[in-house]
């Protein structure tokens, strides 16, 4: 049966931890659906799969054409599309036509954008008034790349209250789902404690009701990954050996046999 946003609230209420992974064509996403992923997210970090150092420059229209390859894969997993920088900040009306144009062009389930202060609780509100399914994301968000770096976020008592409070302020506004972003296990814990919606961790410890990756983190795709990622298997390595055998079988004449 298809992932609701129902339905990951409901496993959070039986301890059922939810699996996330993100994806960025068609290929990847069957593989993911068809291994069981409940959560497939095409995030803004395929800036990574497209030779972007950062997320920013990666576009609306970038993100519908990778987000409809995605969609055309899935058959059970929730589809959940990052809408990118500046294509939600500037008003609750770029944020409903960037959103609906995300849900009406791709089929895609949900939305997810990055922050929890109160100008992005309002934008929530209406996203959810509209009947559109919104994931917040809080502590790390990498559209702000320049503001706060790279770094763990929540480290001190400030800190960890404010992002504490962005996430209730989430919930409270209709966000389905969160996601928590390279933050002290303890805070994240904390946070899942205190929701009703389930907290999709990454690089914020075990507690969260879920875990999400980058995938081409995971499949040690990427030339380095953020310190808090596992590599599961090494496929440049994989794919660099396929490459090379098949470069001197043709060069010996001995491909196609
Ligand atoms: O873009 C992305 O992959 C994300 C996840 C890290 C949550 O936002
Ligand atoms: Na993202």
């Amino acid at each position: 049966m298809a992932v609701t946003t129902q339905q990951l609230i409901q496993w959070k209420q039986q301890g059922r931890a939810i699996v996330a992974l993100t994806a960025w064509d068609y290929a990847i996403a069957q593989i993911l659906d068809a291994a069981g992923v409940d959560l497939i997210l095409v995030g803004d970090s395929m800036a990574v799969v497209l030779g972007y150092e950062t997320t920013l420059p990666i576009t609306l229209e970038e993100m519908l054409h990778h987000a409809k390859a995605v969609r055309r894969a899935v058959k059970r997993a929730l589809v959940v599309v990052d809408l990118p920088f500046l294509t939600y900040q500037e008003s609750v009306q770029q944020a409903m036509h960037s959103a609906g144009r995300v849900l009406k062009e791709t089929g895609a389930q949900a939305v997810k954008l990055e922050g929890g202060h109160p100008a992005m609780l309002e934008t929530v509100e209406r996203l959810v008034q509209a009947g559109i399914p919104v994931m917040g994301h809080v502590g790390l968000t990498p559209q702000s790349v320049h503001q706060l770096g790279l770094r763990q976020q929540g480290k001190t008592q400030e800190a960890s209250l404010r992002i504490l409070n962005e996430a209730i302020a989430l919930e409270q506004a209709g966000v389905f789902s969160i996601v928590l972003e390279h933050i002290p296990a303890e805070l994240a814990l904390q946070i899942t404690l205190k929701l009703r919606i389930p907290t999709i961790g990454i690089g914020a410890g075990s507690d969260c009701d879920g875990q999400v990756l980058v995938t081409s983190d995971l499949l040690g795709l990427t030339e380095k990954q953020p310190p808090f990622a596992k590599v599961y298997t090494n496929l440049r390595e994989t794919i660099t050996k396929a490459v090379q055998d098949y470069a001197v079988e043709v060069k010996e004449r001995k491909f196609p046999e």
